[in-house]
């Protein structure tokens, strides 16, 4: 049997916003594949500690700590990724969210909910991918970005226009990523999740308004870390050497029906619903 059936032993993947949830599971998805990995986030403890868990695999870990809106720190960490793992071969540009904002209609919502949305979600995606193409040897050495985007970035998004709006950029970005990119032999794809258990949606959402948001999943579950990090390491793997541009929904079937577990905007609307 073949033993790498991945291709990604020995192979280096950096990951941002990795210090907990979604990015903490992709982190430790490509651990365990046998890659090394940098951990970047920008709060340095929670990268140190995932470094650490990532070590206990039997792999190079190395903790990352820069704010991935700024193009200057976005290149020292490429650069010390380089320094410190080798070539990276694979970048996941995970770090996305809109920060302390409450979802509220369009009517409601100031341009700050915006422009935390567009630099959390798509300009750390654009620097990132930017600052590891610039550098990326290809096209001898094949290289991967996966980008994480959201099933709000799919399909309408009542109660948080900004995120949806710009989680759909990143997905054409990917797709225009993916053009540009593929004669230099570096795939582009993107994943596109549903509420993933962790730390920000128990802090996001109520546990009856997660409870509804798991019943009206098909596959009767959110979407774990686990889930996620292997859906990007599929992604990143050999197994998916002649995909490039692809958006994957890690949904549970989520987008396949019209069960939502929000209602419409309107008298009793339930924006933190939405996912
Ligand atoms: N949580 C969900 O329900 C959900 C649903 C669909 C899609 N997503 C997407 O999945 C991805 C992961 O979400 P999550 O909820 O697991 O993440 P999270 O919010 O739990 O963790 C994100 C990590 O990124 C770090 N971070 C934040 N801003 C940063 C910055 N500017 N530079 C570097 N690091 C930064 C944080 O410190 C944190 O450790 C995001 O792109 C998110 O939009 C999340």
């Amino acid at each position: 049997m073949e033993q790498d059936l991945l291709g990604l032993a020995g192979r280096t993947v950096l990951v941002t916003g990795a210090g907990q949830g979604g990015g903490r599971g992709i982190a430790l998805a490509f651990a365990r594949a046998g890659a090394a990995v940098a951990v970047c986030d920008l709060e340095g403890e929670r990268a140190e500690a995932v470094a650490a868990e990532v070590r206990a695999l039997g792999v190079s870990a190395l903790a990352l700590t820069a704010d991935v809106r700024d193009e200057t720190a976005v290149a020292g960490m490429i650069d010390a990724a380089t320094a410190s793992l080798g070539i990276v071969d694979v970048l996941v540009n995970n770090v996305g969210n809109y920060g302390a904002h409450a979802p509220g209609p369009v009517t409601e919502i100031g341009w700050d909910f915006w422009q935390t949305a567009i630099d959390l979600n798509l300009r750390s995606t654009f620097l990132c991918s930017q600052a590891f193409a610039r550098v990326h040897p290809g096209p001898d050495r094949e290289g991967a970005i996966v980008n994480v985007a959201s099933l709000s970035g799919v399909r309408a998004s009542p109660g948080k226009a900004p995120y949806g709006a710009a989680k759909a950029a990143v997905i054409h970005l990917t797709k225009t990523l993916a053009l540009e990119l593929a004669p230099r032999r570096i795939r582009v794809n993107c994943v596109a999740p549903t509420g993933i258990e962790g730390p920000s949606l128990t802090a996001a959402a109520s546990k009856s308004s997660i409870e509804a948001m798991r019943a009206s999943i098909p596959l009767g579950a959110l979407c774990s870390p686990e889930s996620l990090g292997d859906c990007v390491l599929m992604l990143a793997s050999r197994l998916a050497r002649f995909v490039t541009g692809e958006v994957v929904m890690c949904d549970g079937g989520a987008s396949l029906t019209t069960a939502r577990a929000g209602i419409p905007l309107g008298e009793g609307h339930r924006p933190e619903l939405g996912h």
